[in-house]
C-alpha cells in the first residue's frame, strides 16, 4: 500500500523577523527557489512567520503567486471572546493560513501548555479548516528514563482525543534536547520514533490515514544532514528552526533531492 507523500520543508521562525523583514525574505526566498528550478512536488516548502507578519506574508504570497505555504506558530485553542493576547483560528483562516503549528516544545516548556491544551488547539485548528502541526518530542531525561518512543507516542494520543482524522494533520517529530543544541537525533533515532507515530495514527485513525499523513523530523536540521533524514522511509520531511532563517541554506534544504543525490 505505498503512499506518495509529498516531502514537507517548514521553516518555523520562531520570534525573529518583523514583518518588513519577512516580506524581503519570501521575496527572496522564492527567487532562490525558482533560481535553482526547485521543484514543488519534490518538496512542498512553508513558512511560519510570527503572527504581526502573517497579513505581509499572506499579500505577497498572493499577489505573486508564489508557490510557499505558509502557517501561524500557534492557535487559540477559543473561537473568539475574553481571551487577551490570543489569536483565533478563525483569523488566521481569514488570512488564508493553510497550517499552524501546535504543541511546540517551546510552548509547553515556557508556557505550560498542557497534552489537553494542545488536543484543543487541534480540534480549534480544525474547526477553521487549518492543518495542524502537532508538534511531540521528549526531553534528554524522558529518553534517558524511558526510551525514544514512549513520550512522543503519549503526547500523540492525547493531542488526537476526538479528532476527525480526515482534516488534515502533519506530525513533527522534535526531540527537545536537539533542538537549537546543534545535535540532531542520528536518521535510525527519527526514523524509530516516526514509525512509531505513525503507527499510533493507524491505530487512532486508519491504516489509510496513517499511510497519507507527514510525519517530520525537526531538531538541528541543516543542509549538511537533511538528505540522511529524508532517505527514512517514515520521514517525509522537515521542521526547521535556526536554519530556516538563512535564505541560502533554507532553500538548499527543500533542494535536499537535487544538492546530495539522494
Ligand atoms: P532548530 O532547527 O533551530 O534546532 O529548531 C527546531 C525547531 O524547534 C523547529 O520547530
Amino acid at each position: 500500500m505505498a503512499v506518495k507523500r509529498t516531502p514537507f520543508i517548514a521553516g518555523n521562525w520562531k520570534m525573529n523577523l518583523d514583518h518588513l523583514q519577512s516580506i524581503a525574505f519570501v521575496q527572496k526566498l522564492a527567487w532562490s527557489l525558482s533560481d535553482a528550478r526547485h521543484d514543488f512536488a519534490d518538496a512542498e516548502v512553508a513558512v511560519f512567520p510570527p503572527f504581526t507578519d502573517l497579513r505581509s506574508v499572506q499579500t505577497l504570497i498572493s499577489a505573486d503567486s508564489l508557490p510557499i505555504s505558509y502557517g501561524a506558530q500557534d492557535v487559540s485553542a477559543h473561537d473568539s471572546g475574553a481571551y487577551t493576547g490570543e489569536i483565533s483560528g478563525a483569523f488566521l483562516a481569514a488570512l488564508d493560513c493553510r497550517y499552524v503549528i501546535i504543541g511546540h516544545s517551546e510552548r509547553r516548556t515556557l508556557h505550560g501548555e498542557s497534552d489537553d491544551e494542545v488536543n484543543a488547539k487541534v480540534l480549534a485548528a480544525h474547526r477553521h479548516g487549518l492543518i495542524p502541526v502537532l508538534c511531540v518530542g521528549e526531553t534528554a531525561e524522558d529518553l534517558e528514563a524511558h526510551g525514544p518512543s514512549a513520550v512522543p507516542v503519549a503526547q500523540l494520543r492525547a493531542a488526537l482525543e476526538g479528532v476527525d482524522g480526515s482534516k488534515g494533520l502533519v506530525v513533527a517529530y522534535e526531540p527537545v534536547w536537539a533542538i537549537g543544541s546543534g545535535q540532531a537525533a542520528t536518521p535510525a533515532q527519527a526514523e524509530q520514533v516516526a514509525a512509531a507515530l505513525r503507527g499510533v495514527l493507524a491505530e487512532v485513525f486508519s491504516e489509510e490515514t496513517a499511510q497519507a499523513t507527514r510525519v517530520l523530523y525537526g531538531g538541528s536540521v541543516k543542509a549538511a544532514n537533511i538528505a540522511s533524514f529524508l532517505r527514512e522511509p517514515n520521514v517525509d520531511g522537515a521542521l526547521v528552526g535556526g536554519a530556516s532563517l538563512d535564505i541560502d541554506e533554507f532553500s538548499s534544504i527543500a533542494r535536499f533531492k537535487k544538492h546530495v543525490g539522494a
